[in-house]
């Protein structure tokens, strides 16, 4: 049976988004290794329930790093100390027994803190949405082999494909830039011949959008592929200037 752990958890407090915020300390002991760092705060949520107090809000939703929707800062660091991982798949065997832990949100203008963990990140769905439709003929299911896509093509646009928009790249950004996430979503769609349509109008709105919602310009930290707990490069952030400016 592994060893018990206690943690101390400094977590950031904020009841509304134009409210001032400040860090609650909880100890936690008896913690099982083998509970994700959610778990572990569900565990405090009904301590702190049973005590009639507010429960801490944080995002969530599959808890298995695919969806996206959980999100926020591990000691500084977005979705925490392991590469490629969403703060849901974080267990706390990954810490030291008697370790802090200080949980805060993500930071940046354009994601504006709704209460504790949790902030608007409805700014990427706006940047999407700028994108408007691709002008394809859809009809009737079409025959698999009729449109020919190389195996490089296919496996590349899927790698861009795998963002989940969880915002981690914004939030370990010196200049809160969703550079990442926007040239992740381009590149996604503009490798396939089903994106061709509207590709160049598409590049260029999809930026301006991510201008206008407040994010900030890339300066080639690289801090958002150090983040990304999908791996994605951020040679697409290349790629995407290039999208840009070459039609
Ligand atoms: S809750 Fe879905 S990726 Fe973390």
């Amino acid at each position: 049976m592994p060893t018990p752990l206690t943690l101390t958890f400094k977590i950031w407090r904020q009841i509304r988004p134009d409210a001032p915020g400040g860090l609650d300390t909880h100890r936690l002991e008896g913690l099982s290794p083998d509970l994700s760092l959610l778990e572990a705060l569900d565990v405090l949520n009904e301590r702190l329930i049973a005590r009639g107090e507010r429960p801490i809000t944080f995002d969530h939703d599959c808890r298995e790093g695919i969806c996206g929707a959980c999100g926020f800062l591990v000691n500084g660091q977005a979705h925490g100390p392991a590469a490629e991982t969403t703060v849901c798949q974080l267990y706390l065997r990954q810490f030291r027994d008697g370790q802090v832990l200080v949980l805060e949100p993500w930071r940046a203008r354009a994601f504006p803190v709704q209460q504790d963990l949790m902030v608007d990140r409805s700014a990427f769905d706006r940047i999407l949405q700028a994108g408007g439709y691709c002008s394809v003929n859809t009809g009737s299911a079409p025959e698999a082999n009729s449109l020919l896509v190389s195996r490089e093509a296919a496996a590349s646009a899927f790698d861009a494909a795998t963002c989940i928009g969880c915002g981690a790249c914004v939030a370990s950004c010196p200049n809160a830039s969703a550079s990442l996430f926007v040239a992740a979503k381009l590149a996604h769609l503009g490798q396939l011949p089903q994106g061709q349509p509207e590709r160049r109008q598409r590049a260029n709105a999809l930026q301006e959008q991510m201008a206008r919602e407040g994010f900030g310009h890339c300066g080639n930290h690289l801090e958002c592929e150090a983040a990304c707990p999908k791996g994605i490069s951020a040679d697409w952030i290349s790629w995407m200037r290039r999208e840009r400016w070459a039609g």
